[in-house]
């Protein structure tokens, strides 16, 4: 099982510092791949060697006149090489389209990235049936490279995310046969509401290769009861 722990808009540098010294030994015996996304401005050239630490998001150029964003001369100061891509809320919130997307995957992929590759539906399409959510899923695959191999992706339905509620674990084994019929080689993380409680019937399900956790990471020790709890 892969465990990422999305910070989002959460910590401060101070407190994200806390957070990998905390996690980093508590996690000295554990062989799970752990990575961890805390905000640009908490970036550092972090001393770990059990946690991969990756960025929310960055800009698709080396450097150049972009205002406000974040390019990769500025990423390898801090020797980061991972990042997240298509993750909903930027698609949401921050009107990134499929083409940009997939745009900012092509390039990462070119700088040799581990991408984290984050899809989902609203509930309204899965409402509409089956048919409409597969349509809608495999639009979010458009211009990916599924055979990328330091790709992960990660199925996030837009409705268990932040909520409380994940998807129940039927709708996620669904939901992920569908999606390893064209997703053969890249494991496929459940994100959504995964937390202590769940942990382990989501570990469970043979088609889930990981979690990606927003609220129940923000908490050092939380985020590594989760670990445990799944093995
Ligand atoms: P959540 O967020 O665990 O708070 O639902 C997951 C995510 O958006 O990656």
């Amino acid at each position: 099982m892969i465990f990422a722990a999305n910070f989002k808009t959460n910590h401060t540098r101070a407190s994200t510092k806390a957070y990998i010294q905390t996690l980093e030994s508590l996690a000295q015996k554990v062989e799970n791949p752990i990575y961890v996304f805390p905000p640009l401005s908490a970036i550092d050239d972090f001393a770990t060697s059990k946690l991969v630490v990756g960025v929310q998001n960055a800009y698709p150029a080396r450097n150049g006149a972009f205002t406000g964003e974040v390019g990769v001369e500025q990423l390898e100061e801090f020797a980061i090489k991972t990042i997240l891509i298509g993750h909903s809320e930027r698609r949401e919130i921050l009107g990134e389209s499929q083409e940009s997307v997939a745009k900012k995957f092509a390039f990462f992929k070119e700088q040799g990235f581990t991408i984290i590759y984050c899809l989902g539906e609203p509930l309204e399409v899965r409402q509409e049936g089956q048919e409409a959510l597969q349509e809608y899923l495999f639009a979010q695959l458009e211009g990916i490279d599924l055979s990328y191999e330091k790709l992960i992706v990660a199925y996030e339905p837009i409705w268990a995310i932040g909520t409380g509620v994940s998807a129940t674990t039927a709708d996620i084994r669904a939901t992920h046969q569908l999606l390893k019929k064209v997703i053969t080689q890249a494991p496929l993380l459940y994100g959504g509401s995964a937390k202590l409680d769940n942990i382990k019937e989501i570990a469970d399900i043979s088609e889930v290769d990981g979690v990606l956790v927003g609220s129940a990471s923000l908490d050092a020790h939380n985020f590594f009861a989760m670990i445990e709890a799944s093995r």
